[in-house]
């Protein structure tokens, strides 16, 4: 039998999550959503092209949950995208209201699922959606690093102008303003940025990565980034549903790693049939260490905002 996999919130980062699951050939999704049609449009026109593609999956809409009954992975991307001018944290609010909504209703029919998340402020609504879930933190994990270390590696492959593929890129902390690219770990071939650029170079590198959302939504003026985040889940349920035991940068919750606890925050995570399998902890300067205290105190202010 197929893995099942239910997507809640059929917009741009959920139908195109679809779109790359059918082409790799994951399993069989389900499309949810609170707008009539959508879910079951888009759906359907995602299973006629899989003739084209060659590809076997069932690709179905619904904006009722009973559809989604017994999936294996819930990837959870409904909500709101920021708007130009908008912070991540703006949304805070509104979107933890969305997932109020959703996680009770999805986690209810599919108890041994493992939920990605998506919805932004990352860190704090996968924060939510654990406290709401009451699953064990190995079920409950964050897309953010897999991203911004895509952003990282693609400008560095463009700066040395070397194919994507030879650039390992390292991310660390949460998903906003405060996140940690590491260059000391980031790779080209095995070696490291920091003697292939000079350190101006890779400061503003680095800069760009951390504004990556914030490029797209100024350029999209509305709506925010989507390709390479539907990209980044589906490399993620790819680990999970194919037990890769893939190491990723992913928001989990941590219990003492990096010295921080009670918290999600962004770190390198092995995936596997488990989920999170183990959080790999790696060695930081006094300063990356100062850094990603800095980054897990910003996404404390928000879960405290939200009493999660
Ligand atoms: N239940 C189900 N779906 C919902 C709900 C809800 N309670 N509330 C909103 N949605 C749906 C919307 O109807 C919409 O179709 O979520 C979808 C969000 O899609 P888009 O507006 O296209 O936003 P998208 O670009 O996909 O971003 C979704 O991912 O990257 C983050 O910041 C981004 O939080 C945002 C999320």
């Amino acid at each position: 039998m197929r893995p099942k996999i239910t997507i809640v919130g059929a917009g741009n980062v959920g139908a195109t999550t679809a779109h790359w699951m059918l082409t790799r050939e994951l399993g069989d999704v389900v499309l949810t959503d609170i707008v009539e049609g959508v879910p079951q449009g888009k759906g359907l026109d995602l299973y006629e092209s899989t003739p084209i593609a060659k590809k076997d999956a069932r690709i179905t809409g619904s904006n009722s949950y009973d559809e989604t009954a017994n999936s294996d992975l819930v990837v959870v991307t409904a909500g709101f995208p920021r708007k130009s001018g908008m912070s991540r944290d703006d949304l805070l609010k509104k979107n933890y209201e969305v997932m109020q909504a959703t996680i009770d209703k999805v986690v209810a029919l599919s108890p041994n699922a493992i939920l990605i998340l998506v919805t932004n402020p990352l860190d704090a609504m996968a924060q939510a959606a654990y406290r709401l879930s009451k699953f064990s933190r190995n079920r409950v994990i964050g897309m953010a690093g897999v991203l911004d270390s895509a952003r990282f590696a693609s400008f560095i492959a463009q700066a040395l102008e070397v194919s994507v593929e030879n650039v390992q890129a390292f991310v660390l902390g949460g998903h906003g303003d405060t996140m940690v690219p590491l260059p000391r770990y980031t790779t080209v071939a095995g070696v490291p940025i920091t003697e292939l650029l000079p350190g101006e170079k890779i400061a503003q590198l680095v800069q760009r990565t951390r504004d990556g959302g914030a490029e797209i939504v100024k350029l999209l003026k509305t709506g925010s980034a989507f390709y390479a985040p539907a990209a980044a889940v589906t490399d993620m349920a790819e680990a999970i549903l194919r037990d890769k035991k893939k190491i990723l940068p992913c928001a989990a919750y941590l219990e003492g790693e990096y010295g921080i606890r009670g918290l999600f925050i962004g770190v390198p995570c092995k995936l596997g049939a488990r989920g999170i399998e183990t959080v790999i902890e790696v060695k930081l300067t006094a300063e990356e260490k100062a850094q990603l205290e800095k980054s897990a105190a910003a996404v404390k202010e928000l879960t405290t905002v939200l009493g999660v």
